[in-house]
């Protein structure tokens, strides 16, 4: 399987990597550190998630160990004005509808631009983004988003959007690629046809949806704070196809 995709930027973005939502400060530097052992060069942050300053911390240690080198790692964090498309009212800040706003989405866009344009970001991107949002940022864009990252697994396959980016270069990549078991309480780790394939390559129903994923061209992340589960949900490359 393909460890990295191309983006529009040329940048090359790895296939897997370690989500870290709902990996709780306390657990997450560990979990971090065992996914940068095992070979991830991939993590999926958000200022939102709460655990940011935990996990540079961990990097940091990674780096001056010489464990790992700040160059061979692809780290993405989402600013929260442009984490959903939408925003805040002013005052507010629990994330349910009464609390929403429209978005000023081509001026979030233009201090993303002077973001890439500084070097300070190798790719710019958004999350949750619609066909439809993404046709209208792409209408105003100068440097146009290299990746949507969206909730994508064989539950929710996303088809329409797939095609979409695939055919405007955009990257899809997938969070929840497990259908997060945990905090959706989805089942995909349990639906019989992914249980069937899994039996009979001799994998794991987790690694099978994962597989899914990148076969399908996206990159995957997804979260463990758990080191079995970790290596797992990484051991994914030597199988045929
Ligand atoms: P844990 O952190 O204890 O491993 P998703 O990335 O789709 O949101 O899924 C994350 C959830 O699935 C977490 O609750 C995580 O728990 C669990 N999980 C992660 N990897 C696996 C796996 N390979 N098999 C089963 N559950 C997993």
């Amino acid at each position: 399987a393909i460890k990295f995709f191309q983006l529009n930027t040329g940048a090359k973005i790895p296939s897997v990597g370690l989500g870290t939502w709902q990996a709780d400060p306390g657990v997450v530097a560990k979990a971090i550190t065992t996914a940068i052992e095992v070979g991830y060069r991939h993590i999926d942050c958000a200022e939102a998630y709460k655990n940011q300053a935990e996990i540079g911390s961990a990097l940091k240690k990674l780096f001056e160990d010489g464990v790992v080198k700040r160059e061979e790692l692809w780290i993405t964090s989402k600013l929260w004005f442009i984490h959903w498309p939408v925003s805040m009212k002013r005052g507010t800040g629990e994330f349910k509808a009464e609390n929403l706003d429209h978005p000023n989405i081509p001026s979030t866009w233009k201090a993303l631009e002077a973001l890439y344009d500084s070097g300070k970001a190798k790719a710019i991107g958004v999350s949750n983004f619609s066909s439809k949002k993404l046709q209208d940022l792409l209408d105003i864009a100068r440097i146009p988003p290299a990746v949507n990252q969206v909730e994508l697994h064989p539950g929710w396959q996303q088809a329409k959007l797939h095609a979409f980016c695939a055919s405007k270069g955009i990257h899809l990549s997938g969070y929840s690629p497990l259908g997060s078991p945990g905090v959706l309480k989805s089942d995909i780790l349990k639906n019989p046809i992914v249980k069937e394939i899994a039996e009979k390559l001799g994998k794991t129903t987790g690694q099978v949806a994962l597989r899914w994923g990148i076969q399908a061209g996206h990159s995957v992340l997804p979260k463990s704070t758990n080191e079995a589960r970790i290596k797992e949900n990484f051991d994914v490359f030597d199988w045929i196809g």
